[in-house]
This record gives C-alpha cells, sequence and structure tokens, in this order.
C-alpha cells in the first residue's frame, strides 16, 4: 500500500503542472465574466444607489434581477422607468433562462471528488468523498470530529486523482485557532506523504472577525487567477464569528443576511473554479426538542440551504464517530461510522 505513494513522496506530485492546467482555463474560458458583473456594472446604477441597495440586502445581479421596477424605484430612490431599466440590464446580463439537460450534464462533467480517507463516509456522500462545486457542511458538537475531516481533506486533496485526491492546494480559513501544523504532519506520514510538501500547499489564514473571513474570499479568488491551483477551501468554522459577534435577539436578521451573501460568494467561487468547499459549523441545544438529538445547526434555514450537503457527526461508541447525512439533492439519509486517529479520518481504529 505504500509504495503506491511513493512517486508522491520522494519526486512530489508535479503541482506545478495543475498550475499551468489553471492558467490556460482561465485565459481560455473567460470565466463567468457575467457571474462577476457587479450591481455597479447596470447602467443607471452607481456606487451612492449600490450602497442603498446593499443596505436593502440586494447585493447582487440575482438580486436586482428578481426586484419589481416599484420596489427598486423605492429602495433606490430613482424613478420607476430608470429601474425597470435597470431591472431589465440585470436580467440581461445573467442570461437568466433554461439550458438543456445535456448541457447541465456537460457542466457537471469536469465535477471531482476528495476523497474522505474513510471508506464509509465516502460512500456516505455518493462514494468518492467531498465533490467540487459544491458545499459540504459538518456541523455537530465539540470533538465530533469536524475540523480532524477539515486536516484530512487538506492533506488527501493533494494526492492525484487516482488516489481520491484533485492534485491540488488547499486554502484554510481558521476563524478558531484550531489549525495545527503537527496534525498535518502526523496524517501526512499516516498516507506515506512528504510532511513539508504537503504542508507547503496549504494555504493558512487566520479569520479575526466575520468581515475579515469575508474578505478572504476575494484573495482566494485572486490567488486562483495567479494560476494557484487551489481545490479545496476549508473553512472552519464557518458561523462562529457570526454567531458571536451577532448576538443580540435584534440583530438576527442582520446576521442571516451577511450569512447569506457569504456563502452565496463561497458557491459562486466553488463554481467558477471547480474546487471543494467544506465547512463546519457548531450547534445549539434546541430546548423545544423533546425526542431525539436536542440539537439544531448554527445559522438556520440559511446555511441549511445554502449547504449542497450536509453531515451531522457526532460521538458513536468505543471513540467511533458517526456520521449522518442530512440534507443532499441526490442521497438518502443514511449514516455511517468512522474514527479519528492519528492519520486522520479513517475507517477502523487500529491504533493502540
Ligand atoms: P470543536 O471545534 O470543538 O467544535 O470540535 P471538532 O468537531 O472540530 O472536533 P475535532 O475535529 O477537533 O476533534 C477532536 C477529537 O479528535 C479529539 O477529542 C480526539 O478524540 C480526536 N483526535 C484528534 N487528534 C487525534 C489523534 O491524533 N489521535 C486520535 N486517536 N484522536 C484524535
Ligand atoms: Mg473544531
Amino acid at each position: 500500500m505504500l509504495e503506491k505513494y511513493n512517486i508522491y513522496k520522494d519526486k512530489s506530485f508535479n503541482l506545478s503542472m495543475a498550475k499551468e492546467e489553471t492558467k490556460e482555463k482561465e485565459k481560455g474560458k473567460d470565466v463567468g465574466k457575467e457571474a462577476e458583473a457587479g450591481l455597479t456594472d447596470i447602467p443607471g446604477i452607481g456606487p451612492g444607489i449600490a450602497a442603498k441597495l446593499e443596505a436593502a440586502g440586494i447585493y447582487d445581479l440575482m438580486g436586482l434581477a428578481v426586484l419589481s421596477p416599484a420596489s427598486l424605484a423605492e429602495m433606490a430612490g430613482l424613478g420607476e422607468a430608470a429601474a425597470r431599466k435597470s431591472i431589465q440590464a440585470a436580467r440581461g446580463m445573467m442570461k437568466l433562462g433554461f439550458i438543456s439537460g445535456d448541457e447541465f450534464a456537460k457542466k457537471r462533467e469536469d465535477v471531482s471528488h476528495i476523497t474522505t480517507g474513510s471508506t464509509n463516509l465516502n460512500n456516505l456522500l455518493g462514494g468518492k468523498g467531498i465533490e467540487t462545486k459544491a458545499i459540504t457542511e459538518a456541523y455537530g458538537a465539540f470533538g465530533s470530529g469536524k475540523t480532524q475531516l477539515g486536516l484530512t481533506l487538506a492533506v488527501r486533496v493533494q494526492l492525484p486523482k487516482e488516489q481520491g485526491g484533485a492534485n491540488g492546494k488547499a486554502v484554510f480559513i481558521d476563524t478558531e485557532g484550531t489549525f495545527r501544523p503537527e496534525r498535518i504532519r502526523q496524517i501526512s506520514e499516516g498516507i506515506g506523504a512528504n510532511p513539508e510538501k504537503v504542508l507547503k500547499n496549504i494555504l493558512v489564514a487566520r479569520a479575526f472577525n466575520s468581515d475579515h473571513q469575508i474578505l478572504l474570499l476575494d484573495k482566494i479568488s485572486e490567488m486562483i487567477k495567479d494560476g494557484e491551483p487551489i481545490k479545496l477551501v476549508i473553512i472552519d468554522s464557518l458561523t462562529a464569528h457570526f454567531r458571536a459577534e451577532f448576538a443580540g435577539r435584534g440583530q438576527l436578521a442582520d446576521r442571516q443576511q451577511k450569512l447569506n451573501r457569504y456563502l452565496h460568494n463561497l458557491m459562486r467561487l466553488a463554481e467558477q473554479h471547480n474546487l471543494a468547499v467544506y465547512v463546519t459549523n457548531q450547534v445549539m441545544a434546541n430546548p423545544a426538542m423533546m425526542f431525539g438529538d436536542p440539537t439544531t445547526a448554527i445559522g438556520g434555514n440559511i446555511v441549511a440551504h445554502a449547504s449542497t450537503y450536509r453531515l451531522y457527526l457526532r460521538r458513536g461508541k468505543q471513540g467511533s464517530r458517526v456520521a449522518k447525512m442530512i440534507d443532499s439533492p441526490n442521497l438518502p439519509e443514511n449514516e455511517c461510522q468512522f474514527y479519528v486517529t492519528v492519520k486522520g479520518v479513517v475507517d477502523e481504529d487500529t491504533e493502540e
């Protein structure tokens, strides 16, 4: 088994190749030009009006496109005719409409997967692990394995495709100070990879507050444009800052709006650059629930809807972990067992 990783270990796999590939693609495709257009690209909408719209919760062309002329006129202080024109422009730029099933299938063709290290967990996720162009969320109590899964993925994404990776780098946005290089080294050694090389391919940023966390997404886009072959973005934790900063009762709507926008941007990043997004989320006790596991994920419906795959993690018997698929477009609600060991996430605990 170990020999399998040998090339990777001493010669390193050639990330510079992946780098070139990314550059080529960016150049060739003119990636998502209309998707990147913002409110101020619409004729008649300057920074002043854009700011008013943002204050009202309209951040992008989609938000604008679905408004009625009357409500836009009121929000932005425009005449109704001008408002109608802006909405039409937004709809035009977005190419709203249908694509054929085969076009849709083609769009999904380049989706790739990153192994979690556990076959059980991979199967729960549809067979090959977490998916690019999707957000996978893991929520659960402290110690349930959310961060450990993130660290494992940060290592595994670097493996060649034949070995369950995506031949790319990972970005780790750390909001809680839980990133541990030692763990990355251990997990790398566990799969026969060169720990120092693996560490080099993980770009870590500590996000100090929610605004900083949001800004870091732009930085990721820049790095990708510069040719960094980033295939995985980890946000550990997605919600902690938002939760701490918007603690008051009256702030819930603001928090949800900000979180919603952030998730929207995350999804766009995943789709534009064909990368996987893994986010962790805390739980809170739900006193209203009398039976079963009385825990609910933070962020409510906003996070629930934005996540393509939702895993609920908890501690199981004899040091095991249990993952439950909560919400997915195409997979059944199932459960599986895995372990967190020195080698990261695995099927069976072979440690002493
Ligand atoms: P919070 O961030 O506190 O909400 O929890 P989390 O879900 O992120 O927990 P995390 O992934 O950090 O899991 C921590 C647990 O993983 C520890 O309590 C240990 O049980 C286990 N763990 C971490 N490192 C090792 C290791 O090297 N060997 C073994 N056997 N277990 C480990
Ligand atoms: Mg954690």
